[in-house]
């Protein structure tokens, strides 16, 4: 392990399993959809590992594409006010769309996120998070796939980072709190 990080919440294998999971359950509820398949789009940058795995495991036509957003004010809180840094490269009007995030915290930037999303008038519209955070306060959001929950602290590796840094750690864990 990493002499950085407190405790790992989920091991590589674990994350392998569940994201064989959400695969699954993606391919049967889009089992109509074979023709024309999904969009999935990753928010960058931490989200980008998990749909390059998680489009692995769907057996469906997949289009990924992304997007960059950047809260404003600066690192662990979010704003909830959101600025466009990258935007889709395709159209996703009319085509079912699956948002992959990495981390569902205050829920402020997906809220915003999906509005913009919605305006664009998808076929479908839903949202696999890798983890939830469990916080006393998070917006309302109907996430259809959900990962993991995890406890309320800073958590970083597999696309997670602190500072750009652990996003390439296999698994899942607490940071130290010495470190941030
Ligand atoms: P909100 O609060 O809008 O925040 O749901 C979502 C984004 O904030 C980042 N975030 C984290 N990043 N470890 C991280 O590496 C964390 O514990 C954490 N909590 C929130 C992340 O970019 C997420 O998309
Ligand atoms: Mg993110």
């Amino acid at each position: 392990m990493h002499n950085d990080i407190a405790e790992v919440l989920f091991t590589e294998d674990e994350i392998a399993r569940r994201v064989d999971e959400i695969g699954a359950q993606i391919t049967r509820d889009y089992a109509e959809a074979t023709d024309e398949g999904i969009v999935l789009v990753s928010v960058l940058r931490g989200a980008a590992i998990f749909m390059a795995d998680l489009a692995r495991r769907i057996e469906l036509p997949v289009e990924m594409d992304y997007m960059a957003v950047s809260s404003y004010g600066d690192g662990a809180k979010s704003s909830g006010v959101v600025r466009i840094l990258k935007d889709l490269a395709s159209e996703i009007e009319g085509r079912h769309v699956v948002v992959a995030e990495d981390i569902l915290d205050s829920g402020l930037t997906l809220k915003y996120l999906l509005k913009n999303l919605a305006s664009r008038h998808p076929a479908s519209l839903e949202v696999a998070t890798l983890l939830r955070k469990k916080t006393l306060a998070q917006a309302k959001i109907e996430c259809k796939y959900i990962g993991f929950e995890c406890p309320d602290r800073f958590i970083v590796g597999y696309g997670l980072d602190y500072a750009e840094r652990y996003r390439n750690l296999p698994y899942i864990g607490v940071l130290k709190p010495e470190m941030y």
